[in-house]
């Protein structure tokens, strides 16, 4: 178990933010090593050559560690749907096939995956949401031999309902569909194995459980799409790190490996620098530890919703950073916003009400979580689908 790292954070004492799949809060030292790395340009004639490729470079061994992968693997790109792009460029997909996704799955890892369908006479199918909500049963048995790429997060991100990778990247195989998988939500936050689920293409947006600034994140490429198409062709990604004075030399082959799909200027003096010191802080700490520390916080508050009749997930069946409430008769009118004046943040996706805690929150945070859904329960208004 990790100790409570409030001290870490700037959070007044009296907000309870437990909004981490929506944004996490920064770090102090995160803040400082942006505020480093932007300075930096104040004084450009101390930037060397090698800058442009040192702080991405760390960022990506980083990122590998937070997910059990090589660092070779690893691309620097601006959003989850960066990363989706590149991998719909280079899976192939053949008249008569399908994609499948989850039902409400987020837009980054379904709108390329329609357009691809589209432009191939192939179908997007959609997997509903199970009653009990095991996923992995009903993903394993709709995955058939027609079935061209499976496109997935870890846990979904309404409610943080679990799938299990490894079971379904073996079923990819079996049937030789591709594994394209976005774990915004939970990359950093629970341990993950590209060698156990390998996969094609993995993406994550680091602005929410990896917490880093917004505008980072990462693309990891299995190696027989390494030499792959690239959604740009900047010189940045190309091999045998130009010098600046011979870029006009067209012909300069990319780089094979991750680093061939990083997107223009991935070298951010600001952004990089930011995005590092939050990892490295995550790598310390370890996504297992800090996983088994948030799922022994948010139990009471699930046991809690439980016992006054609402519906969470079981706590096997659901990712231990998130808590997914939905209520019988639907969420109370304005539920979020009515908690937010109590000085507690959650958002609502869909039907549940989404409380995503992290390392910074107290039992005090807790308790004035619990003391603003009873207060919803006991005057829920006008109900709302
Ligand atoms: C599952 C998931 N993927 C990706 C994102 C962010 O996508 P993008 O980086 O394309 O803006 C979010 C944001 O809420 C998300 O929940």
């Amino acid at each position: 178990m990790i100790p409570n790292q409030r001290s870490l954070f700037n959070i007044p004492d009296d907000v309870a933010y437990m909004n981490c799949a929506y944004l996490s809060p920064l770090m102090r030292l995160v803040v400082e090593a942006g505020d480093w790395g932007l300075r930096r340009k104040v004084r450009p004639w101390e930037i060397e050559v090698k800058d442009f490729w040192e702080e991405p470079n760390r960022a990506r061994r980083l990122f590998a560690a937070l997910i059990n992968a090589d660092p070779e693997g690893v691309a620097v790109v601006p959003s989850a749907s960066y990363g989706m792009a590149t991998a719909a460029l280079n899976l192939p997909l053949r008249g008569g096939e399908t994609v499948l996704v989850l039902a409400d799955q987020f837009p980054s890892n379904v709108t390329h995956w329609t357009d691809l369908a589209a432009a191939n006479g192939a179908t997007l199918v959609e997997v509903a949401r199970p009653v009990d909500s095991d996923w992995t049963p009903a993903i394993l048995e709709a995955i058939n031999a027609g079935t061209g790429i499976v496109a997935l997060p870890n846990c979904h991100w309404t409610d943080g309902t679990l799938i299990d990778l490894v079971a379904v990247g073996a079923r990819c195989r079996e049937v030789g569909a591709a594994l394209a998988l976005d774990i915004t939500q939970s990359a950093g936050a629970m341990a993950f194995d590209v060698g156990a689920v390998k996969p094609d293409f993995l993406v994550a947006a680091g602005y929410k459980w990896l917490m880093a600034p917004y505008s980072v994140g990462f693309l990891w490429v299995a190696s027989q799409h390494r030499a792959g198409k690239t959604l740009e062709l900047g010189f940045i990604a190309r091999a045998e790190h130009p010098r600046f004075k011979h870029l006009s030399n067209y012909d300069m082959p990319f780089e094979v490996g991750g680093h061939r799909f990083d997107v223009g200027e991935s070298g951010n003096f600001a952004l990089m620098p930011a995005a590092c010191a939050a990892m490295k802080q995550l790598v310390e700490w370890g996504p297992a530890a800090v996983q088994e520390t948030l799922a022994a916080y948010t139990a009471p508050i699930a046991d809690w919703a439980r016992q006054r009749g609402l519906m969470v997930a079981d706590d096997r069946l659901r990712a231990g950073h998130f808590v997914g409430i939905r209520f019988p008769g639907g969420l109370p009118e304005r539920a979020v916003q009515r908690l937010a004046t109590r000085n507690v943040f959650v958002s609502q996706r869909s039907d549940s009400l989404r409380i995503t805690p992290h390392l910074y929150n107290t039992e005090a945070d807790r308790a004035r979580l619990l003391d603003g859904i009873a207060a919803l329960l006991e005057a829920p208004g006008q109900e709302v689908a």
